[in-house]
């Protein structure tokens, strides 16, 4: 017999847990969600006016389910407690001491929260994986549930259930998504727990895009999507680079090979690399997986995946440095963005970190404007390079400077045309005014009009393409 889920608690209210559950609770009016943290700061932030991370959409759905069957709490106990269904959401960094360090996912937040599941647990629980996680983690799990918990008669049935969703657009990714993967064991248990969750998803989304699979598979999936979605970036920045030396576009290049049914279009737009707080830990997760089956050739596949991403950011700051005279000491300069990619305020692994720091390195003066990256987030992830200056707007970073560099692809910095977003597109003839000579655009997003910006008299350099 199928029960109905009627009470969900996740675990982890971060990029993941926080948009997932508060949808689910806007497409489930019966069902009772309560997000927790022990981030209490994360946790008021959830419950104020200013949620702690900016998705376009998402706030209209907190506020509008939040106090009636959406909650946010530091009370972990209670919700697991009254829980018919876990969702551990927590993070799964890449350990930075010990075994694996440098490659391994640190699981330790996994095991806090699964050992606090199994304590207090009084009635059987589904308990799903919606972090991404090592092949196999829910055997650990497992071994820690039927090792600590103190009731016998609760059962716990273990589900993968990756995240898909990319930042930026994640609420359309959770009202929409491609597939959603349920992986379970194949016991009768297993399979009943499976059709459980799979039937919360079907309230908003079609069966067939709802995946069963087994445990492994599903855990594996997840690993191998990002992988896969990484590998493409860093192939599309290495015909970048060809493009550059030989005259071709890429663009253009792009635009061939997309148009071919099996290649597809997407995620090929050539930029800066890839950056976010996934790609690069996942894929540091595979190659250690490889490496623990001696499968050295497989670990070695992946690594150049990572190898071509830091040559592409480290290739374009030498670019600029090159255009301008070999030497960026003491000039000012402007960078555009700084989060990871647009619609997000997420800098984790952002490529405008690595580029700052090369140009604070040599000496430039950089004036950096984000439209939702704060400065205290700036000055996190700079750390020791602290010596740059924030920008309100991007004409206050761009005034008596010797280049502009857009590292970030937001709607506000491209033109009017393409960007189809109203806010009033940026006035190139103005900056170029104000600006030193020879002025420079360093476009490290191919999101500006090159030829325009040379009719203006700017020196522009695009990536992927040989100006
Ligand atoms: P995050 O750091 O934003 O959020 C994780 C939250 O878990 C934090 O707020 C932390 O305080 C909390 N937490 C840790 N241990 C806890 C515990 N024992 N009890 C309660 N709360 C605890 O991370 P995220 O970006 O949401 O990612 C979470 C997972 O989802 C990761 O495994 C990640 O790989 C995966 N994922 C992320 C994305 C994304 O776009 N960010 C997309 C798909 C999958
Ligand atoms: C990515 C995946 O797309 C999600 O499916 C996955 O759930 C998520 O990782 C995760 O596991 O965390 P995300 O990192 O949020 O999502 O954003 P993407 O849109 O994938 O962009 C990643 C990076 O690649 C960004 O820096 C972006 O600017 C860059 N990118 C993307 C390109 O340079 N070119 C492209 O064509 C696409």
């Amino acid at each position: 017999r199928s029960e109905p889920i009627q009470s969900i608690c996740c675990i982890g209210a971060g990029y993941v847990g926080g948009p997932t559950c508060a949808v689910l609770a806007w497409k489930c009016p019966n069902i009772c969600v309560t997000i927790v943290d022990i981030s209490q700061e994360r946790i008021d932030a959830w419950n104020s006016d200013e949620l702690p991370i900016f998705e376009p959409g998402l706030e209209e759905i907190v506020k509008s389910r939040r106090g009636k069957n959406l909650f946010f709490s530091t009370d972990i106990d209670a919700a697991i407690i009254a829980a018919d269904l876990v969702f551990v959401s927590v993070n799964t960094p890449t350990k930075t001491r010990g075994v694996g360090a440098g490659y391994a996912a640190d699981l330790q937040y996994v095991e806090a929260a699964t050992r606090r599941i199994a304590l207090l647990s009084t009635k059987s629980k589904i308990i799903v994986e919606k972090s991404t996680v090592p092949c196999r983690t829910a055997e650990s799990m497992r071994a820690i549930l039927d090792a600590t918990s103190p009731r016998p008669g609760v059962h716990f049935d273990i589900l993968s259930n990756p995240e898909f969703l990319a930042e930026g657009t994640a609420v359309q990714d959770l009202l929409k998504p491609d597939r959603i993967l349920i992986g379970a064991l194949n016991t009768k248990s297993g399979k009943l727990a499976q059709d459980r969750l799979a039937n919360v998803y079907a309230t908003w989304v079609e069966r067939s895009a709802i995946i069963t699979t087994g445990l492994w598979s599903s855990e594996l999936t997840k690993l191998a999507a990002n992988a896969l979605l990484a590998q493409r970036i860093s192939s599309i920045s290495s015909l970048a680079a060809i493009c550059e030396k030989t005259g071709a576009e890429i663009d253009e290049v792009a635009r061939g090979c997309g148009k071919d049914s099996r290649l597809g279009p997407h995620f090929l737009k050539a930029g800066l690399g890839f950056g976010g707080s996934c790609f690069q830990k996942d894929i540091f997760n595979l190659i250690y997986l490889a490496e623990t089956f001696s499968l050295q050739p497989v670990a070695d596949y992946w690594r150049q995946v990572l190898v071509m991403n830091e040559w592409t950011k480290a290739s374009f700051s030498r670019t600029i440095i090159r255009h301008m005279f070999s030497t960026v000491s003491n000039k000012k300069i402007a960078l555009l963005g700084f989060a990871f990619k647009k619609d997000t305020g997420d800098t984790r692994e952002s490529p405008a970190i690595s580029i700052a720091r090369d140009l604070l390195v040599e000496g430039a003066e950089v004036y950096i404007y984000d439209p939702k990256v704060s400065e205290r987030n700036m000055r996190q992830c700079l750390g020791a390079f602290s010596n740059f200056h924030f920008s309100s707007s991007v004409e206050a970073a761009a005034l008596n400077a010797s280049a502009v560099v857009v590292a970030t692809d937001w709607d506000e910095f491209k033109p009017s045309s393409s960007s189809g977003k109203t806010a009033a597109a940026i006035d190139w003839t103005s900056i170029y005014a104000n600006m030193n000579r020879p002025a420079f655009v360093f476009d490290g997003r191919g999101i500006l009009d090159t030829a325009a910006l040379q009719n203006i008299g700017f020196k522009v350099h695009t990536v992927g393409r040989g100006n």
